[in-house]
């Protein structure tokens, strides 16, 4: 039988190539910069059985429709809203991605973000360079104390469980969370308890994001919900900058319905150089840097890898998404 082909749609840690062909199948890798657009990937990926995706590729319903042969889809990153999953469930192909290997980093990256704005340190570090560093200004540039303030967390997951780790040891913050559904070993370990979206929004000190888009979610944190918001707020979003409406969010910091906003997620990404946000002194913007950890993306290429894999070789996806696929499906 003719080994399986599984195109994997950017350069990602070697171990995944390594894993696939290890298990016998043959892997193509796009060599690219950038990510293909979406003519160049229905094309290759009409020759290959699976395909191993990254955010950037755009599987909707057209790409199913032209790639309906497909075995299996196996997404490297734990957000697939880059997948219409509906459309896969329809053509019979599983979709897995990989939780938990970047819930750490991403982590650390919202909680990098949350001290970064209380203390302005973006701008700060730019008026060094722009040579503004003159002497010690005992009223300029002030932040505040994160102890003991409320930490309020939209979406309690793995992320949201390793933000409300770190906010609690570092700085005894009190936690507070919504979530579709109560998370009772957030609430065992780290005293979160569960609110109404409400009184998530208007409590927190910190608002950090850390759900999937969806249709539910997209554009959710607007103007309505920052001017409900304690003006002394800041906006921590490390999950998808869809979640946000960028507009509502520059003119509600504008006029002081919050204090602060540290982003990792933009909308749309990549932001461009001369966005608003860059210069306001109490926002901190990254480039999309959540799972960018050499443990994580090793972790996510392996996951991804072992997904593929575990399809070929037992029928069985570990981290399948529209799981209802696999039932009484021959690999
Ligand atoms: C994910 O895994 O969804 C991240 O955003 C990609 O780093």
């Amino acid at each position: 039988m003719p080994s399986k082909k599984v195109l994997i749609t950017r350069l990602i840690p070697n171990i995944a190539k390594t894993m696939l062909t290890n298990a016998g199948l043959e892997v193509m890798e796009w060599q690219g910069d950038g990510p293909m657009t979406q003519p160049e990937l229905i094309e290759r990926a009409k020759q290959v059985n699976a395909l191993l995706s990254l955010g950037a590729d755009k599987l909707d319903k057209h790409f199913f429709n032209q790639c309906s042969h497909l075995d299996i889809i196996g997404q490297f990153a734990v957000g697939y809203d880059n997948i219409d999953v509906e459309a896969a469930t329809s053509a019979g192909i599983p979709v897995s991605n990989t939780p938990d290997v970047l819930s750490e980093a991403t982590a650390d990256v919202a909680f990098g973000l949350m001290i970064a704005v209380s203390r302005k340190m973006f701008f700060n570090h730019k008026t060094i360079i722009r040579g503004e560093w003159k002497q010690f200004e005992p009223l300029k540039n002030l932040g505040f104390q994160l102890s003991g303030k409320t930490l309020g967390i939209f979406g309690m997951g793995r992320i949201g469980m390793m933000l409300a780790k770190r906010c609690q040891g570092a700085f005894d913050m009190k936690v507070i969370y919504h979530n579709r559904s109560h998370n009772t070993e957030a609430e065992r370990l780290y005293g979160a308890t569960y609110v109404s979206f409400d009184e998530l929004i208007r409590e927190s000190d910190v608002l950090s994001i850390h759900c999937f888009l969806s249709d539910e979610t997209r554009g959710l944190f607007n103007r309505e919900v920052f001017s409900k918001m304690k003006p002394s707020s800041i906006f921590i979003n490390t999950s998808r900058g869809g979640v946000h409406n960028e507009t509502d969010l520059i003119e509600a910091l504008n006029q002081g319905l919050i204090w602060g906003a540290g982003l990792d997620v933009t909308n749309p990404e990549p932001m461009k150089p001369y966005n608003p946000l860059l210069e306001m002194p109490n926002v901190a913007v990254l480039p999309h840097i959540g799972s960018a950890t050499v443990e994580a993306r090793n972790g996510m290429a392996r996951i991804a890898a072992r997904n593929i894999i575990s399809f070929y070789q037992h029928g069985e996806v570990p981290n399948c998404i529209n799981r209802q696929v696999l039932k009484g499906r021959k690999s």
